[in-house]
């Protein structure tokens, strides 16, 4: 490991655009370069790079690297002699390796060669076992596609390790065999292997699926043990054969299994990826983000894939950023891409894609599932609560304020009956442009920093008035318990309690602020321009017709958004 700091240095030191132009022609273009981007085709240049920040950036394909990555990426250097030849260039002296990471290096130089090894037996061996071979035609995995993958057989018998001349040490430093209270085994065998590679395409481990003729007790998968080379949060199966795709299509689908992932490359989807059993993280979130701001979660819509995608998006909201949100696309219960791909090919999953819901109309969605205006006070105070903590997690200020007012806006329609069907509203920041990229409008009046304000006030002001509310709750159960003995319709008891505590909350300050506020929130919300009054807002609720105070997010002038967009606009 060579120390974060010694990198930034070296990057420093460095102009990137002598290190581009020479391979790439670069012409002025007042502060910047700018050329045809070398990474995708393309005949107007929107490739640029940029000294003072040291990178360059295509707004095209949104190929985006400072100079170590650019020698990785575009040159195909190795990481280690990247940095050798920038460190060489500015007149830099590499750093000493620690004692720790000579150890370490030390430790694993057998180890690569060792997982190589056992790939060409596992790859070998599945020539041997006709039955396997079938299984997999079964399933629409032909050879072509096995070999693709890699998808190989580890044998039964025990000797292989030695017969491939992988030794005890190394194929423990492998994860290949296992040691325990002194005696050693191997991990894989009977298997089908499929082998898991690191971003850079070298060989990291294996997941090994138990044949169909195993025992029904038998684990269905056995991946490789974490190790200094794998590391199962950080690690996305099939990422450095799909990144070129992802960049390419600006679409990154993340599936829950290998055999997803093989399967949409059987139909011709290439941009796949998975984690291996575990919920997907930030650090697996951020690598996709580097690659299109958008990925799709693609799970089946059966209760443990929906609780998989809720994880996932829990897990990303402190990360989002308007170039940086992800979108879930649930398939019909107990069906996974695998079977959607299958049955119906590209088509399926374009169309499974086209569906996906946006990050938040997807929490929205699993948490106010189930209330609406009939739920109870407790009920629905519950739902807005975990909401209200979700948006919390947000990291990026300006986001947080705007789902706080989304969910805000479409949680006050749940509860007042007022829900509309069809198309949710996209969030201010991050309108959808028609050519898939986005944009966001120009700022308004109310500034975001206001309206973050204004939404925490909002807040604020519910969780006094609910303490203070906590009386007067606990005299209406007691009065629905009375009602229920005897016999009133319940519906009509709450009305007339909702009646009551309507017109108290009117009377009060809280309540006309609150009622301001409300409207705050609609107008970002909804993109309103121009007055918005209190006689609009039923009808803007509704959305019967728009009325012509009312325009559409889509009018506003389009602005080229990128990471570096961003960046220059100060949002970094
Ligand atoms: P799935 O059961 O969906 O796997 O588990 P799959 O890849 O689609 O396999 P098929 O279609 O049944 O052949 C999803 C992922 O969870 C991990 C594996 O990474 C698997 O791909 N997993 C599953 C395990 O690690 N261990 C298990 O026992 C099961
Ligand atoms: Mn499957």
């Amino acid at each position: 490991m060579i120390a974060q700091q010694f990198l930034d240095q070296v990057e420093a030191h460095t102009t990137m655009s002598a290190l581009v132009s020479t391979r790439v022609k670069l012409t002025r273009n007042g502060r910047e370069w700018k050329a045809c981007c070398p990474v995708h085709s393309e005949k107007t240049p929107s490739f640029t790079v940029n000294d003072e920040k040291g990178f360059a950036h295509c707004f095209g394909c949104e190929f985006h690297a400072g100079p170590i990555r650019w020698l990785t990426e575009v040159e195909g250097l190795d990481f280690l002699d990247a940095v050798r030849k920038l460190a060489e260039d500015a007149g830099m002296a590499m750093p000493e390796r620690s004692a720790a990471s000579r150890a370490k290096a030390e430790r694993v130089a057998g180890v690569r060669p060792a997982l190589e090894a056992a790939q060409a037996v596992f790859a070998a061996q599945l020539g041997r076992v006709p039955s396997v071979q079938q299984y997999l035609q079964r399933r629409g995995v032909n050879q072509t596609l096995a070999e693709r993958f890699g998808i190989g057989m580890a044998p039964e018998g025990r000797g292989y390790l030695e017969k491939a001349g992988i030794g005890v040490a190394d194929g423990l430093a492998a994860g290949l065999m296992w040691e325990r209270d002194g005696r050693t085994g191997l991990r894989f065998f009977g298997r089908i292997t499929v082998p898991v590679h690191d971003a850079r395409g070298r060989i990291v481990g294996f997941g090994a699926r138990a044949t169909p003729d195993a025992p029904a007790d038998a684990a269905k998968y056995l991946n490789s043990p974490d190790s200094e080379i794998f590391d199962k949060g950080r690690l996305l199966f099939n990422l450095h054969r799909a990144a070129p795709a992802i960049r390419a299509s600006k679409r990154a689908l993340v599936v829950e299994g290998y055999f997803d992932v093989i399967g949409l490359a059987g139909a011709g989807v290439e941009e796949a990826v998975a984690p291996m059993g575990t919920a997907l993280n930030e650090a697996q979130l951020t690598q996709l983000w580097r690659l299109t701001r958008s990925p799709v979660l693609m799970f089946d819509g059966d209760a443990a894939g929906r609780k998989a995608a809720r994880r996932a998006c829990e897990k990303a909201l402190p990360g989002i950023a308007p170039d940086r949100t992800l979108k879930v696309a649930l398939l019909p219960k107990g069906q996974d891409p695998d079977d959607l791909a299958r049955s119906q090919g590209t088509r399926g999953v374009e169309a499974a894609v086209e569906d996906a819901l946006p990050l938040d109309a997807f929490l929205f969605g699993s948490v106010a599932e189930g209330i609406d205006a009939g739920s109870s006070p407790e009920d629905r105070a519950a739902v807005w609560d975990e909401l209200a903590a979700l948006a919390d997690t947000i990291g990026h200020d300006e986001l947080r304020g705007e789902y706080l007012a989304a969910w805000r806006a479409r949680y006050e329609r749940l509860v007042s009956g007022k829900e509309r069907a069809g198309k949710t509203e996209v969030l201010a920041t991050t309108v959808e442009a028609e050519d898939g990229d986005y944009r966001w409008p120009e700022s308004e009046d109310d500034s975001e920093k206001r309206l973050i304000a204004v939404v925490r006030q909002l807040l604020q002001l519910r969780a006094e008035e609910r303490a203070a509310m906590e009386p007067i709750r606990e005299e209406r159960r007691f009065v629905r318990e009375l009602a229920k003995m005897a016999g009133l319709r319940l519906p009509q008891v709450d009305a007339v309690v909702k009646m009551i505590e309507m017109d108290m909350h009117e009377g009060s300050s809280a309540g006309r602020h609150e009622s301001e506020s409300v409207l705050v929130l609609y107008r970002r919300v909804l993109a309103v321009e121009g007055p918005l009054t209190e006689a609009l807002l039923p009808v803007v609720v509704d959305g019967r017709s728009r009325p012509k105070a009312v325009t559409a997010g889509a009018d506003v002038p389009p602005r080229a958004a990128s990471a570096l967009a961003w960046h220059d606009a100060g949002g970094v």
